[in-house]
């Protein structure tokens, strides 16, 4: 073979070397960008699934809502009705209109990376057996973590605040950062803290639209929180308990 045919032959390997290696780049940041960001990574198994209502969207004056809302920390013994409960958890990053790349969710998320995810301890509630539940947005479902009613430990880990203990539910909003972090880098930490705040909000003005009471709870030890919910993935950030406003 002489210098030519062997130079040409090369060239020929070398285009097709060149083609695998442009076709693994964009299948790479395919994925990268569209993939399920490891919302598949889950070391919880399930229980029990509770399917939950339908949330009817009906117009309501947001300034009346915003402008009466307020933190409340003192509620009355009585459950906390089914459809109440499903609207709640629909408020804090339950699915909603379609977005660029699917249906969106009722808070934002840096980059749709959607690393905020709820639980719902379950002390009294209609319809629904107390215990520790992990809601679905996608489904419109909840699943059941644990079947042990845990307001007591969840009140104990938020320095003895009787409005977690005291409430018919209490709602916890967790993260997984890696999901904003891959994409962001360190900046991505301070996004998942931001979107926690969004969800915060919604859920406390839903509650006023309902007329129950809620408050934001940072104070709590997280390690204990972490092992009441049972999962190493999920970074517990605020507990919101809910409650039937006393008279
Ligand atoms: C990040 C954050 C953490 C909070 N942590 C607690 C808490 O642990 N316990 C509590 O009773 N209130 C807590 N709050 C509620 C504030 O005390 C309350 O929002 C503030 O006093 C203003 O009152 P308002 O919500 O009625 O307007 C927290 C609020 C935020 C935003």
């Amino acid at each position: 073979m002489n210098f030519k045919a062997g130079f040409e032959k090369f060239r020929g390997f070398g285009y097709y070397f060149l083609l695998a290696v442009l076709l693994f780049a964009v299948m790479f940041l395919y994925f990268y960008l569209y993939g399920d960001g490891g919302r598949s990574a889950n070391s919880l198994s399930y229980g029990d699934q509770v399917e939950l209502a339908e949330v009817e969207i009906r117009e309501s004056e947001l300034e009346g809502l915003i402008y009466a809302r307020r933190s409340i920390r003192d509620y009355q013994a009585e459950e906390i009705s089914f459809n109440n409960i499903s609207k709640l958890l629909w408020s804090t990053v339950g699915t909603t209109v379609d977005g660029i790349s699917g249906p969106t969710r009722a808070a934002p998320s840096a980059g749709a990376t959607d690393a905020v995810e709820i639980f719902l301890a379950v002390k009294d509630v209609e319809d629904i057996d107390a215990g520790i539940y992990h809601y679905q947005p996608a489904e419109n479902t909840l699943l059941e973590v644990s079947s042990e009613a845990k307001s007591a430990e969840l009140e104990a880990a938020a320095l003895n605040q009787s409005a977690v203990g005291d409430g018919g539910a209490v709602i916890i909003i967790t993260a997984v950062f890696e999901r904003t972090i891959r994409r962001y880098g360190e900046r991505g930490e301070r996004y998942v803290h931001m979107e926690a705040g969004h969800a915060a909000q919604n859920l406390l003005l839903m509650a006023e639209n309902l007329g129950l009471g809620s408050v934001v709870i940072g104070a709590f030890d997280e390690n204990e929180v972490r092992s009441i919910l049972g999962s190493e993935n999920h970074e517990p950030l605020l507990l919101l308990p809910i409650g039937v406003l006393e008279n």
